[in-house]
């Protein structure tokens, strides 16, 4: 905890060229949510801290969603791609607002985590003008060197201006910065762009810092932590990353799940006590778990709620606006959407229930079907408390089946039932005495069909 002010920057101005995708670089998901959103909710939150986020021209769509994730947050374009302290400075109007601490982050690398922030603002608190998050990394190709002198960091070397030495260091730069407020603005003008890119690189701010007679320190942080985005196989990974990160999460908060390895869950899943989940699942956004419910196999669950002690699947898809009260039961191949599902409610088997509303402890037999699409608008289903609706029924919305009413199996239900009423709609049963036997002799050649 600390009472200095902070201001995060999010530089997120990336084309993402290399992502072949017509969506902003930024905004491709990871366990659910826009890598954006990950950096945003790890960036410091609350009273005495304020977040700007970088853009591309263009990038509405971005701007939009830092708005959604963080309301607070201010949005600056960058026109030119001239390089990450050129990207920084399109915030000038915000850091020169002069909170305590800059916090310099990419939108492109999700996994970086709140307590990281919180280490890298502790050494600005004892003095320090500049920290530079570092990592070890596997292979050190395309990443900045820090450059060590006596224990202390006097450099960052980019890949391409790095002589044959200097590219053996291992000890990389992750991106993420942290300056001193009041300092930041006389360092980054000073930064300029003699490499050979000719970009603004940010990580030259290390030697203006020390030149100035500052300094500037490393805190260490693991390669998973700072894994940047620029292709699929790498949003992959950090999926890989992020996947384990939450699934020992869930495991800690006490959830049982049985085969974690294949289990995939939402960075905002949330859980009750006891929920088991079994093999195979898939749980997007938008998701939570209350307790003592189990999750069977092979399920597919995206902004549902799911009550106390409720049973899902195996093999059940729950669409968004689906809220399961506590007790209820949905079976293999069950299909809900926009479906309000009061307590002890049982759809068992292969069942669409969308756009609906069922009361209390009703029985929806299987095969039943709410046909809430007249090809044209949706329209609604509510079904009373403790009605029974007979296994392959087709309830043709809009329309209301009453509290205690039984549809007979087979209906196809296009009038409102009455509460306690017994709807039945199906034409009446023949028997034809001995047909099967002519039948069979016909088929067999045994007799000879009637002329006409
Ligand atoms: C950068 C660092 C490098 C570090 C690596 C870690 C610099 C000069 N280099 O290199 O030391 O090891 O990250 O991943 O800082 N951006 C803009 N506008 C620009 C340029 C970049 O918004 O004009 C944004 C990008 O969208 C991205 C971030 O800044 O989110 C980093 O840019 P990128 O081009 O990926 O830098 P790297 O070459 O990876
Ligand atoms: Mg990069």
């Amino acid at each position: 905890m600390t009472d200095r002010t902070s201001l995060t920057v999010v530089l997120a101005a990336g084309e993402g060229t290399r992502m072949r995708s017509s969506l902003p670089k930024v905004l491709h998901p990871v366990a659910g949510q826009p890598l954006l959103a990950h950096v945003l909710e790890a960036a410091p939150h609350g009273a005495g801290t304020s977040l700007a986020v970088v853009i591309g021209p263009d990038h509405t769509a971005v701007a939009a969603e830092a708005r959604r994730l963080r309301p607070d947050a201010a949005t600056f374009v960058q026109r030119e791609r001239l390089g990450t302290a050129h990207a920084l400075l399109a915030a000038r109007e915000a850091i020169a607002r002069g909170a305590d601490d800059l916090l310099v982050a990419f939108g492109d690398t999700p996994l970086i985590s709140a307590e990281t922030f919180a280490r890298m603002r502790a050494p600005l608190a004892k003095g320090a003008a500049l920290t530079v998050l570092g990592f070890r990394a596997a292979d050190p190709t395309g990443y900045g060197r820090l450059l060590m002198e006596g224990g202390k960091l006097v450099a960052i070397r980019e890949q391409a201006d790095a002589s044959p030495e200097e590219r053996k260091v291992t000890l990389c730069n992750a991106g993420v910065m942290a300056f001193d407020g009041r300092k930041a603005l006389e360092v980054l003008d000073r930064i300029g762009n003699a490499n050979s890119k000719g970009e603004y690189y940010l990580v030259d701010a290390v030697t203006i810092v020390r030149n100035m007679g500052l300094e500037a320190v490393v805190i260490e942080t693991s390669e998973d932590e700072v894994r940047g985005i620029n292709t699929k196989a790498q949003l992959a990974e950090a999926e890989s990353v992020m996947q384990a990160r939450l699934r020992k999460a869930a495991m800690d908060a006490g959830v049982t799940l049985i085969a974690p390895e294949t289990i995939f869950l939402a960075a905002d899943t949330k859980f009750g006590r006891d929920v088991t989940i079994e093999p195979f699942v898939f749980i997007g956004p938008g998701v939570s778990i209350a307790d003592g419910a189990v999750i069977h196999s092979f399920s597919h669950i995206v902004q549902a709620s799911i009550g106390k002690n409720a049973s899902v699947g195996p093999y059940a898809r729950l669409r968004p606006g689906t809220s399961l009260g506590d007790g209820s039961r949905i079976g293999n191949f069950v299909e809900t959407k926009a479906a309000t599902l009061e307590a002890g409610v049982k759809v068992n088997h292969l069942s669409y229930i969308g756009d609906a509303h069922v009361g209390a402890n009703s029985n929806i037999g299987a095969g039943t079907i709410t046909c809430n699409y007249d090809g044209f608008s949706k329209h609604k289903t509510t079904i009373g408390a403790g009605a029974f609706v007979g296994t392959n029924s087709s309830l043709v919305a809009p329309v209301k089946i009453g509290a205690g009413a039984y549809i007979g199996s087979g209906s196809v239900i296009t009038k409102d039932v009455p509460d306690d009423a017994m709807a039945v709609e199906r034409s009446p049963q023949t028997n034809r005495e001995n047909g099967a036997v002519r039948y069979r002799e016909l088929k067999t050649g045994k007799r000879v069909p009637k002329e006409g």
